[in-house]
Protein backbone atom coordinates (compact mmCIF):
# COMPACT_ATOMS: atom_id res chain seq x y z
CA UNK A 1 0.00 0.00 0.00
CA UNK A 2 0.60 3.41 -0.36
CA UNK A 3 1.98 5.78 2.81
CA UNK A 4 2.49 9.34 2.87
CA UNK A 5 4.92 9.90 5.44
CA UNK A 6 5.75 13.66 6.22
CA UNK A 7 8.96 14.26 7.90
CA UNK A 8 10.53 17.00 9.99
CA UNK A 9 13.40 18.59 7.89
CA UNK A 10 16.46 20.70 9.21
CA UNK A 11 20.03 21.65 8.28
CA UNK A 12 21.14 24.32 10.29
CA UNK A 13 23.99 24.42 8.14
CA UNK A 14 21.42 25.77 5.16
CA UNK A 15 18.16 25.60 6.27
CA UNK A 16 16.39 29.14 8.11
CA UNK A 17 14.04 26.80 9.89
CA UNK A 18 12.74 23.75 10.37
CA UNK A 19 9.94 22.65 7.79
CA UNK A 20 8.25 19.45 6.86
CA UNK A 21 9.24 17.29 3.48
CA UNK A 22 6.66 15.03 1.72
CA UNK A 23 7.56 11.12 0.35
CA UNK A 24 5.44 8.48 -0.65
CA UNK A 25 6.56 5.04 -0.38
CA UNK A 26 5.07 1.15 -0.83
CA UNK A 27 5.18 -0.26 2.60
CA UNK A 28 3.04 -3.56 3.57
CA UNK A 29 1.38 -3.70 6.87
CA UNK A 30 3.90 -5.50 8.85
CA UNK A 31 7.09 -2.59 7.91
CA UNK A 32 7.98 -0.62 10.36
CA UNK A 33 8.94 3.35 10.34
CA UNK A 34 12.23 2.71 10.33
CA UNK A 35 11.85 0.24 7.46
CA UNK A 36 10.10 3.59 5.77
CA UNK A 37 12.93 6.03 6.43
CA UNK A 38 15.79 3.44 5.42
CA UNK A 39 13.99 3.27 2.13
CA UNK A 40 13.64 7.19 2.42
CA UNK A 41 17.18 7.62 2.91
CA UNK A 42 18.51 4.76 0.70
CA UNK A 43 16.40 5.48 -2.46
CA UNK A 44 15.03 8.83 -2.40
CA UNK A 45 16.63 11.44 -0.82
CA UNK A 46 20.03 10.39 1.08
CA UNK A 47 20.04 13.42 2.42
CA UNK A 48 17.30 12.56 5.28
CA UNK A 49 19.69 11.91 8.88
CA UNK A 50 18.14 9.92 11.70
CA UNK A 51 19.86 8.08 14.45
CA UNK A 52 18.90 3.80 14.40
CA UNK A 53 21.09 0.96 15.29
CA UNK A 54 19.82 -2.37 16.67
CA UNK A 55 16.46 -2.06 14.80
CA UNK A 56 15.02 -4.15 17.28
CA UNK A 57 14.30 -1.95 20.33
CA UNK A 58 17.20 -2.65 22.10
CA UNK A 59 19.47 0.57 21.40
CA UNK A 60 17.06 2.82 22.39
CA UNK A 61 18.55 5.16 19.69
CA UNK A 62 15.80 5.61 17.14
CA UNK A 63 13.17 7.49 20.09
CA UNK A 64 11.44 10.42 18.06
CA UNK A 65 7.50 11.29 17.41
CA UNK A 66 5.28 9.26 15.51
CA UNK A 67 2.13 11.01 14.62
CA UNK A 68 3.11 13.63 17.47
CA UNK A 69 3.80 10.30 20.47
CA UNK A 70 7.46 9.29 21.27
CA UNK A 71 7.97 6.30 20.16
CA UNK A 72 10.69 3.95 18.80
CA UNK A 73 10.74 4.13 14.92
CA UNK A 74 11.91 0.46 14.93
CA UNK A 75 9.03 -0.82 17.15
CA UNK A 76 6.17 1.42 15.17
CA UNK A 77 4.15 -0.95 12.39
CA UNK A 78 2.29 0.42 10.01
CA UNK A 79 -1.07 -1.12 10.29
CA UNK A 80 -0.97 0.46 13.93
CA UNK A 81 -0.13 4.14 12.85
CA UNK A 82 -1.99 4.71 8.99
CA UNK A 83 -1.44 5.39 5.71
CA UNK A 84 -0.01 9.24 6.81
CA UNK A 85 2.52 9.20 9.35
CA UNK A 86 4.18 12.46 10.50
CA UNK A 87 7.89 11.72 11.73
CA UNK A 88 9.39 14.51 14.07
CA UNK A 89 12.45 14.70 16.40
CA UNK A 90 12.21 14.37 19.73
CA UNK A 91 10.93 17.68 21.59
CA UNK A 92 12.72 19.95 24.29
CA UNK A 93 16.36 18.91 22.45
CA UNK A 94 18.18 20.81 20.13
CA UNK A 95 17.94 19.64 16.79
CA UNK A 96 21.67 18.57 14.94
CA UNK A 97 19.88 17.62 11.83
CA UNK A 98 16.50 16.32 10.59
CA UNK A 99 15.39 13.83 13.04
CA UNK A 100 19.07 13.93 15.24
CA UNK A 101 18.67 15.48 18.29
CA UNK A 102 21.15 16.84 20.77
CA UNK A 103 21.28 13.90 23.23
CA UNK A 104 23.94 15.60 25.82
CA UNK A 105 22.17 17.50 28.03
CA UNK A 106 20.10 14.28 28.35
CA UNK A 107 23.22 12.13 29.20
CA UNK A 108 24.94 14.57 31.28
CA UNK A 109 21.46 14.85 33.58
CA UNK A 110 22.04 10.56 33.83
CA UNK A 111 25.94 11.42 34.83
CA UNK A 112 24.14 13.30 38.09
CA UNK A 113 22.79 10.78 39.56
CA UNK A 114 25.60 8.21 40.11
CA UNK A 115 24.35 5.57 37.31
CA UNK A 116 27.02 2.89 38.54
CA UNK A 117 26.89 0.62 41.63
CA UNK A 118 29.28 2.41 44.64
CA UNK A 119 30.36 -0.36 47.27
CA UNK A 120 34.22 -0.37 47.74
CA UNK A 121 34.12 -3.30 50.18
CA UNK A 122 36.09 -6.90 49.10
CA UNK A 123 32.76 -9.09 48.88
CA UNK A 124 33.68 -11.98 51.23
CA UNK A 125 32.55 -15.16 48.57
CA UNK A 126 34.18 -13.53 45.55
CA UNK A 127 30.74 -12.05 44.50
CA UNK A 128 28.41 -9.43 46.26
CA UNK A 129 25.27 -11.57 46.45
CA UNK A 130 21.31 -10.88 46.42
CA UNK A 131 18.40 -12.49 47.28
CA UNK A 132 15.86 -13.12 44.51
CA UNK A 133 13.53 -10.27 46.54
CA UNK A 134 16.47 -7.94 46.70
CA UNK A 135 16.84 -8.40 43.15
CA UNK A 136 13.36 -8.14 41.93
CA UNK A 137 12.92 -4.72 44.13
CA UNK A 138 14.47 -2.77 41.28
CA UNK A 139 13.77 -5.29 38.57
CA UNK A 140 11.71 -3.20 36.92
CA UNK A 141 14.16 0.10 36.58
CA UNK A 142 16.78 -2.41 34.76
CA UNK A 143 14.96 -2.51 31.93
CA UNK A 144 15.47 1.33 30.87
CA UNK A 145 17.71 1.50 27.40
CA UNK A 146 18.10 5.72 27.70
CA UNK A 147 16.31 6.08 24.72
CA UNK A 148 14.84 9.46 26.34
CA UNK A 149 11.11 8.82 25.31
CA UNK A 150 10.09 9.91 28.78
CA UNK A 151 12.09 12.70 29.67
CA UNK A 152 11.08 14.47 26.25
CA UNK A 153 7.57 13.92 26.81
CA UNK A 154 7.69 15.49 30.60
CA UNK A 155 6.66 18.86 30.81
CA UNK A 156 8.27 20.02 33.54
CA UNK A 157 11.31 19.43 31.81
CA UNK A 158 10.34 21.38 28.57
CA UNK A 159 9.90 24.02 30.97
CA UNK A 160 13.87 23.89 31.92
CA UNK A 161 15.71 21.10 30.69
CA UNK A 162 17.75 21.78 34.21
CA UNK A 163 15.61 19.25 35.77
CA UNK A 164 17.44 15.74 35.90
CA UNK A 165 13.84 13.99 34.19
CA UNK A 166 12.17 11.11 34.27
CA UNK A 167 15.14 8.97 32.78
CA UNK A 168 17.91 10.08 35.24
CA UNK A 169 15.39 9.54 37.92
CA UNK A 170 14.78 5.88 36.85
CA UNK A 171 18.54 5.19 36.84
CA UNK A 172 18.61 6.66 40.35
CA UNK A 173 16.15 4.52 41.55
CA UNK A 174 17.73 1.39 40.11
CA UNK A 175 20.75 2.17 42.26
CA UNK A 176 19.18 3.12 45.28
CA UNK A 177 16.93 -0.12 45.35
CA UNK A 178 20.04 -1.96 44.80
CA UNK A 179 20.82 -4.00 48.13
CA UNK A 180 24.62 -4.33 47.03
CA UNK A 181 24.88 -0.40 46.77
CA UNK A 182 26.37 1.93 49.67
CA UNK A 183 25.85 5.56 48.82
CA UNK A 184 22.08 6.19 48.79
CA UNK A 185 22.62 9.32 51.02
CA UNK A 186 24.74 10.63 48.26
CA UNK A 187 21.96 10.34 45.48
CA UNK A 188 19.29 11.33 47.64
CA UNK A 189 20.99 14.10 48.09
CA UNK A 190 21.23 14.95 44.23
CA UNK A 191 17.85 13.96 44.02
CA UNK A 192 16.55 16.50 46.57
CA UNK A 193 18.43 19.43 45.29
CA UNK A 194 16.51 22.32 42.97
CA UNK A 195 16.58 20.33 39.60
CA UNK A 196 15.81 16.81 41.35
CA UNK A 197 13.08 15.25 42.16
CA UNK A 198 10.47 17.48 43.20
CA UNK A 199 10.57 19.00 39.49
CA UNK A 200 7.99 16.12 38.84
CA UNK A 201 4.35 17.06 39.35
CA UNK A 202 3.29 13.48 38.54
CA UNK A 203 2.26 14.45 34.97
CA UNK A 204 2.60 10.19 33.60
CA UNK A 205 3.31 11.38 30.51
CA UNK A 206 6.41 9.58 31.09
CA UNK A 207 4.96 6.25 32.05
CA UNK A 208 2.72 6.48 28.87
CA UNK A 209 6.15 7.10 26.38
CA UNK A 210 8.10 4.29 27.79
CA UNK A 211 9.09 2.52 25.05
CA UNK A 212 9.97 -0.71 27.51
CA UNK A 213 6.57 -0.24 29.97
CA UNK A 214 8.54 0.86 33.16
CA UNK A 215 6.50 2.16 35.78
CA UNK A 216 8.56 5.69 35.39
CA UNK A 217 6.03 7.65 37.78
CA UNK A 218 5.97 4.75 40.23
CA UNK A 219 9.73 4.79 40.85
CA UNK A 220 9.77 8.17 40.67
CA UNK A 221 7.32 8.08 43.55
CA UNK A 222 9.30 5.97 45.29
CA UNK A 223 12.48 8.42 44.99
CA UNK A 224 10.37 10.89 46.97
CA UNK A 225 8.97 8.58 49.67
CA UNK A 226 12.54 7.46 50.22
CA UNK A 227 14.16 11.23 50.73
CA UNK A 228 10.69 11.95 52.89
CA UNK A 229 11.29 9.03 55.43
CA UNK A 230 14.66 8.20 54.89
CA UNK A 231 14.11 4.59 54.20
CA UNK A 232 14.42 2.21 51.63
CA UNK A 233 11.86 -0.09 51.95
FE1 LIG B 1 13.35 5.19 27.57
FE2 LIG B 1 11.68 4.17 29.42
FE3 LIG B 1 14.27 4.50 30.00
FE4 LIG B 1 12.69 6.60 29.75
S1 LIG B 1 12.53 4.99 31.33
S2 LIG B 1 14.74 6.41 28.89
S3 LIG B 1 11.31 5.97 28.14
S4 LIG B 1 13.40 3.14 28.45
FE1 LIG C 1 7.24 14.54 34.12
FE2 LIG C 1 6.69 12.01 34.43
FE3 LIG C 1 6.79 13.58 36.53
S1 LIG C 1 5.93 13.32 32.84
S2 LIG C 1 6.13 15.55 35.74
S3 LIG C 1 8.49 13.07 35.22
S4 LIG C 1 5.38 11.90 36.22
FE1 LIG D 1 17.62 0.27 18.54
FE2 LIG D 1 15.21 1.11 17.68
S1 LIG D 1 17.08 0.97 16.56
S2 LIG D 1 15.83 0.67 19.71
Amino acid sequence: MEVKLRILRYNPESDGQPHYKDYTVDAGPTDRVLDLLRYVKGYQDGSLSFRASCAHGICGSDAMRVNGVNRLACKVLVKDVGREITVEPLLGMQIIKDLIVDMEPFFENYRQVMPYLINDETPEQGERLQSPAERARFDDTTKCILCAACTTSCPSYWADGEFLGPAALVQAHRFLFDSRDQAPAERLKVLNEQYGVWRCRTVFNCTAACPREIHVTQAIGEVKKAIITGRLD
